[in-house]
């Protein structure tokens, strides 16, 4: 199969799956554990249905959307993803290419083969960064001056990286720290890939300012190793502190969800919120995004943008998600996938199929643009009562639910209050229906 031939982004898994050493596919498509929480992030989506509206003229449709200032020609952008030349030579270019030629953001990982400021030159209004902190806070103070340099505007903290966790899959392959030598001979059977590999290997290039002159590929790995591991198990809140006061830009936190983190987040004064499980990589029994995205919503209601990333592959996973009050989605995967499978050409396509998708769905279900998506057009078997959903996020975050948007008080006491305006809501009658059905 071409790229050009894929219809739909399970074309391009199994191309990438083709393409890629059994070692770097295992890595991209893993999970922590017993896979249970990426296992989850996919059957999160598929436990709805969209309940269409007839009879509108949907000839006209668009789906631009603007966020932090910006247009944007679809409510979805890539996620952070480390080493991204691994997957592709130049990976980090090729994204950044085909973010800027569909006009949707580019969340460059820290962990980047390409130098940021290369990658800035390639989109320079598409960037978004996401930063590891390191140990000598030199580096990280001059890593975000250089981004702000470089025109960045928006920055992506992840939270949900405390201790690394625990992928079996690379484990095994990775026996000894070493690639099982069974799996160094299957990557011969990838001949494009090992001389891509040859031509470019990747190098943690954005360390190179802050090593010795002449530093070899291994010095920045052990760079790597002294420089961040030890840092991330000591993150608090008051790092995310320490990041407002220093970045004038917009502030997003990434690996949100539980949603007291979420309300604390938002007394720091974060700008976004990325509800995420680092797609299953890390806590192998976290909740899926999507079932906790309405009680976060609830909980922070309009003071920030609610974003999502987990298990989106298809365009109707996107509007599920905008549906339920996300506004505006990030892939992973969806994006390694393409990439392995095309370089640039396989990203577009990747855009391309998520965008004719979101596209068709809308037009099924009745909506000609994307602030039109509310949880009128969500449909769930088995829902749960909205006071439910309510009391928990009261639950959660100790905050009595505000009808004005957002949990601003303390609790005094739980009980049923009136569906806000901007709280999800989703269930057989739709928002103008006498009795409402929520679920989870
Ligand atoms: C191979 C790979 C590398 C990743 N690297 C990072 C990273 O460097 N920083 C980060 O915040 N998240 C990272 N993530 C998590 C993604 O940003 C995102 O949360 C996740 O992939 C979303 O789920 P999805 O792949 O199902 O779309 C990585 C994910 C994958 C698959």
């Amino acid at each position: 199969m071409k790229i050009s031939q894929a219809a739909e982004i399970e074309d391009l898994r199994k191309l990438a799956k083709k393409a890629l050493p059994r070692i770097i596919y295992d890595w991209i498509e893993e999970g922590a554990g017993d896979e249970l929480a990426a296992q989850g992030n996919l059957n999160s989506f598929r436990q709805f249905r969209l309940l269409p509206r007839y009879m509108r003229d949907v000839s006209e449709r668009t789906q631009t959307v603007q966020l932090f200032g910006q247009e944007y020609s679809s409510p979805i952008g890539f996620s952070p993803t480390g080493m991204q030349g691994l997957v592709h030579a130049g990976g980090e270019l090729k994204m950044a290419r085909a973010a800027v030629a569909d006009n949707i953001p580019y969340v460059m990982s820290g962990l980047t083969t390409v130098r940021l400021e290369n990658v800035a030159e390639a989109a320079p209004s598409h960037l978004w960064y996401q930063p590891y902190p390191t140990a000598n806070r030199a580096i990280i103070e001059d890593l975000l001056r250089r981004a702000a340099d470089a025109g960045v505007k928006n920055l992506v903290l992840t939270a949900d990286l405390p201790v690394e966790g625990h992928r079996l899959r690379s484990i095994h392959n990775r026996r000894s720290g070493r690639p099982n030598p069974w799996l160094i001979l299957e990557a011969l059977r990838h001949p494009r890939w090992v001389a891509n590999y040859l031509k470019r290997r990747p190098l943690l290039e954005d360390l190179l300012p802050y090593a010795a002159p002449g530093a070899s590929r291994k010095d920045l790995d052990e760079m790597f190793g002294r420089e961040y591991a030890p840092v991330r198990p000591k993150q608090t809140w008051s790092e995310i502190e320490w990041y407002r006061r220093l970045w004038s830009g917009k502030l997003i936190i990434k690996g949100i969800i539980s949603p007291k983190d979420a309300t604390s987040a938002v007394d720091l004064g974060v700008d976004g919120i990325v509800v995420s499980n680092h797609g299953g990589r890390q806590l192998d029994r976290a909740p899926a995004p999507l079932d906790m995205l309405p009680i976060i919503k609830m909980a922070v209601g309009d003071n920030v943008e609610v974003m999502l990333d987990g298990g989106i592959r298809t365009g109707s996973d996107v509007v599920i998600a905008l549906c339920l009050g996300a506004r505006f989605v990030f892939i992973g995967r969806a994006a390694l996938f393409g990439l392995a499978a095309g370089g640039h050409e396989g990203v577009r396509r990747a855009i391309q199929i998520l965008q004719a998708e979101i596209d068709v769905t809308m037009g099924q279900i009745g909506c000609t643009c994307i602030e039109q998506l509310s949880s009128d057009y969500l449909w769930q078997k088995n829902s749960h009562e909205y006071g439910d959903i309510s009391h928990k996020a009261s639950l959660l975050t100790g905050r009595r639910p505000d009808v004005s948007g957002g949990m601003t008080q303390p609790e005094s006491s739980a009980g049923l209050i009136s569906v806000p305006n901007n709280i999800p809501v989703y269930g057989s009658l739709g928002s103008t229906g006498a009795t409402q059905h929520f679920g989870t």
